[in-house]
């Protein structure tokens, strides 16, 4: 069994679905509201539990009763949370999120997230011991990004960096990951004075960049490779990456080559989508293996 460690946030997603999405100053009568657990970090957790991996989430959560609902979500779904602190007088993690028009629009507040810190990380270095594989995205402070892929570099752990959302990174970082898997606008940022083409080539087997329901495109060394996405009918593409990042990692941390770890991963991707809600549709490993 894989042992992956993810560092990461912990949310709950506050979500409305409406027929159109509001424009600035303007009201518009919505569908629904529905609270369920989501954060970057806390879906990839889940999603690689599901898909049998041994997974500790290190992250924080606020001490109301959206902290307490995060817990009780990561140890339905076998998560370890030995490593997820409630922090006194801070509120949980939240994500607005607006479905509408086929596709979702989302505002993060940290809150507790932000105290996923350099020093907690320290705090919590036995968390890394015999892990296969780290995984990290951006919903926490940005020094602790490189605090902790120095800290795979120093262990010799492979880093799996989601760099979601969008920001860009010191080269170091870059360095220090094993796998770096943004979106399209996402790698536009990162390496902004390159192409898509010049910064696969520039890191073979390393970037892998998420092109929604195109696929995920890489270079193997000796050419550019697509690997296409499976085409669903989507109901909810939230989480949909998260899945993406997480089935990669445990296919990879189990030793599987690379190419077939990108369909693995597509095919997760493609069943998540299929449910409400970010971790709504996060597929069992019978599942997917069911379609492959
Ligand atoms: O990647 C999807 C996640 O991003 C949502 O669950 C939401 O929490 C936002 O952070």
């Amino acid at each position: 069994m894989a042992k992956i460690i993810v560092v990461g946030s912990s949310s709950i997603d506050l979500v409305v679905t409406s027929s159109k999405r509001p424009g600035a100053g303007e009201t518009v009568l919505g569908e629904s509201f529905k609270t369920v657990p989501g954060g970057k970090g806390a879906n990839q957790a889940v999603a690689a539990a599901r898909l049998g991996a041994d997974v500790t989430m290190v992250g924080r959560v606020g001490d109301d009763h959206f902290g307490e609902a995060i817990l009780n979500n990561f140890k339905f779904n076998q998560v370890s949370t030995d490593y997820v602190e409630p922090v006194t007088h801070m509120e949980s993690g939240t994500a607005h999120i607006v479905l509408a028009e086929g596709d979702n629009s989302i505002v993060v507040i940290k809150a507790a997230n932000n105290e996923v810190t350099p020093g907690y990380i320290e705090q919590s270095m036995d968390a890394y011991s015999g892990a296969d594989m780290v995984m990290i995205q951006q919903e926490i402070p940005e020094d602790t990004v490189t605090h902790v892929s120095r800290v795979c570099q120093k262990l010799g752990i492979p880093l799996l960096l989601n760099p979601a959302p969008a920001r860009s990174l010191e080269d170091e970082v870059i360095e220090n990951a094993a796998y770096i898997t943004p979106n399209e606008h996402e790698a536009e940022i990162l390496f902004s004075h390159l192409s898509v083409s010049e910064a696969l080539r520039k890191y073979p087997n390393k970037l892998f960049v998420t092109e929604g329901s195109k696929g995920v495109r890489y270079y193997d060394g000796e050419s550019e490779v697509l690997v296409p996405s499976y085409q669903v009918e989507a109901v909810d593409t939230t989480g949909a990456g998260d899945t993406f990042n997480a089935a990669f990692a445990v296919a990879l941390a189990e030793g599987k080559p690379i190419v077939e770890s990108v369909r693995f991963a597509n095919r997760a991707a493609s069943l998540s989508v299929t449910k409400f809600g970010a971790q709504g549709g996060m597929p069992t490993r019978q599942e997917v293996e069911a379609q492959m």
